[in-house]
């Protein structure tokens, strides 16, 4: 069965709302594709007028953050009955950067992602290295380790429909894009990674992302390679160019 690609743009602290509203019609023409999922990840406060932009194309609205309890004393959060409340079908759970300005640990991942599934919530999982640990060939066993913490307690049928998102920190940001050969060996282990949790069929089924600097030019030959079903994109997903990424 092949898996349907996604394309998730991953706009972090970027946008006002009206500026949102600007950018989703200027790229709705410029993605509308049926052979992707395309999914705009947008900062909390954009999702309700970004929903209303892009009502009546194939662009889907996603969170970039939310919390793991339900509701309460927890001042600045966002909750996922928020976002299902307003449409939400998708949210970025345990981004780098989440991880090292607010603290996240793949303990708080997991914690997210359960509750995510528990609201019909589709986490894009992230996961990857900084220089110095692929520097020190640890890659893998570091990315097996996310992995494994993050999908505590998932079951197969809610991993099924999970997506990961491989990020190697060292490409975020800086121009700096992982090789499709790169990319590749670290997506097909993770795969690998997931089979060993529970089996083949999931395995097959997840979907795994590319991000650190996809730009339209690097985009096909990354989405070409056979475990990378797609990208998470983020300078990239503010400009026309993402249309150029999602029609790869
Ligand atoms: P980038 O960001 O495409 O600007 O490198 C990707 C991401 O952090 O998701």
């Amino acid at each position: 069965m092949a898996r349907k690609k996604i394309i998730a743009g991953n706009w972090k602290m970027n946008m006002t709302p009206s500026e949102a509203v600007e950018l989703i019609n200027t790229l709705k023409p410029l993605v509308a594709t049926e052979k992707a999922d395309v999914v705009f990840c947008v900062p909390a406060i954009d999702i309700i007028p970004a929903m209303e932009a892009a009502k009546g194309s194939n662009i889907q609205i996603g969170a970039e953050n939310m919390y793991f309890e339900e509701k309460g004393a927890y001042t600045g959060e966002i909750s996922p009955a928020m976002l299902t409340d307003v449409g939400v079908k998708y949210v970025i759970i345990g981004h780098s950067e989440r991880r090292e300005y607010f603290a996240e640990t793949d303990e708080t991942v997991n914690k997210k992602v359960l509750k995510a599934f528990e609201h019909g919530i589709t986490p894009i999982v992230c996961c990857g290295e900084t220089l110095t640990q692929r520097e020190q060939g640890v890659t893998i066993d570091f990315i097996r380790q996310q992995i494994k913490i993050a999908f505590l307690n998932v079951t197969a049928d809610q991993a099924k429909t999970a997506v990961i998102a491989y990020e190697p920190i060292w490409a975020i940001g800086t121009g700096k894009t992982a090789t499709s050969d790169q990319a590749q060996e670290v997506c097909s282990a993770i795969r690998a990674c997931i089979g060993e949790i529970y089996d083949e069929a999931t395995a097959e089924a997840i979907r795994i992302q590319y991000g650190g600097s996809v730009n339209a030019s690097t985009a096909a030959e990354l989405f070409a390679k056979p475990d990378i079903d797609g990208g998470l994109v983020g300078g990239a997903a503010l400009k026309p160019d993402f249309g150029k990424i999602v029609n790869y």
